[in-house]
């Protein structure tokens, strides 16, 4: 088993992120047996298909290391690194970039939503970015990719570039690509915005007060939770009462999340009571999760030469698993390299 996962370094981890997916990573990773293998990367090249600031985008890689480590992600076990550090990534993309369909590209949903009205206007890596995620993955053999729902269709191009590589360019015996299968959390696949509950999370949000950052102190995080949007009506008693209240069903969504229980027993706990008396329980469950994740943040951020040593030896073992995989693709499209 291999799982292979990543994240854009921009700006702060949010609540989404963490119960969406690196939760899961680190679950994954106290879970391995000795077959197995972790590998987590930032998605620092990902990041520049938007417009960005560098200095930004440097700081935040750094701090993204302290915060998944502050997760739980352990540099130890689990291969902790960033694509820029491991040139394989764009090589192996431009060799999908055969492979991949204008028409795949043209369904993808993240790309109508991050370039909005202005298409023409919207880089070019934006477009192929599925591409390179295709290849953050096939790169390794990934088996597994803990991702959030919003990720699911960039995994299904994946396999598809590698079902349609594959049969072109291998043996059936002997395929190039490894089909990655996604794992999504069901309890927690799409945390939503705490000001529109049709919304995801999510960094790109401009309202700070849409989401929850795992930097958040104790008094910001009951400020939000106070202020989130909800409904006049009490908590229901079972799920079907949550139905076109997507603000409620959200809140009761992430307090099961955290709280390690289903949604249908937070409702058989705070059914009839109004958000008067549920806020103010759910801001206290996740101080008390997220409580010691900041503490642990704040303090390894400080550390600048132990986050850039993370990286560099991260870099080191994911270039060593990269190449076989990177070579066989190079030589089975004919391209000659010599020896
Ligand atoms: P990114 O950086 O937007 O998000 C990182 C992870 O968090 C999940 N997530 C959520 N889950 C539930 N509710 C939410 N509101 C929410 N917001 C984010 C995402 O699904 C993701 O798992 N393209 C990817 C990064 C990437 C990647 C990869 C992931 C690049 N290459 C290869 C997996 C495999 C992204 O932008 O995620």
């Amino acid at each position: 088993m291999r799982i292979v996962s990543g994240i854009q370094p921009t700006g702060s981890l949010h609540l989404g992120n963490y119960l969406g997916a690196i939760r899961n990573w680190v679950r994954m990773q106290d879970d391995m047996d000795a077959d197995s293998d972790c590998l987590f990367f930032l998605a620092d090249l990902h990041a520049i298909s938007m417009p960005h600031d560098p200095q930004t985008l440097h700081t935040g890689t750094l701090e993204m290391v302290a915060a998944l480590t502050a997760c739980g992600i352990d540099p130890d076990r689990s291969i902790l690194f960033n694509q820029a550090q491991v040139s394989a990534h764009c090589e192996l993309q431009w060799l999908l970039n055969g492979t991949a369909r204008m028409g795949w590209l043209n369904r993808m949903t993240q790309f109508k939503d991050k370039a909005g009205k202005h298409r023409e206007g919207a880089s070019a890596a934006l477009f192929t970015y599925p591409v390179l995620q295709a290849a953050d993955v096939l790169l390794y053999q990934a088996t597994h990719v803990p991702v959030g729902e919003d990720q699911k269709q960039h995994l299904e191009l994946a396999r598809d570039i590698a079902t349609k590589f594959n049969f072109d360019f291998a043996s059936e015996d002997k395929p190039v690509f490894t089909l990655p299968e996604p794992i999504t959390p069901p309890e927690a696949a799409r945390i939503m915005s705490l000001r529109d509950g049709t919304k995801k999370m999510s960094k790109s949000d401009p309202s700070d007060m849409s989401r929850i950052n795992l930097s958040d102190d104790r008094d910001t995080i009951a400020k939000k939770v106070k202020k989130a949007k909800t409904d006049p009506e009490p908590l229901p008693s079972d799920l079907a009462g949550l139905e076109d209240r997507p603000e409620a069903l959200n809140l009761v969504t992430i307090y099961g999340a955290l709280a390690d229980c289903s949604a249908e027993d937070v409702l058989a706990q705070y059914g009839g009571q109004g958000f008067g008396s549920f806020k103010p329980a759910l801001a206290e469950v996740m101080v008390e999760s997220l409580g010691p994740i900041v503490e642990r943040f704040v303090e390894l951020k400080e550390d600048r030469e132990s986050l850039d040593a993370i990286l560099a030896r991260g870099a080191l073992k994911a270039r060593e698993i990269a190449r076989p995989t990177l070579d066989k693709a190079y030589s089975a499209l004919g391209l000659v390299r010599g020896h």
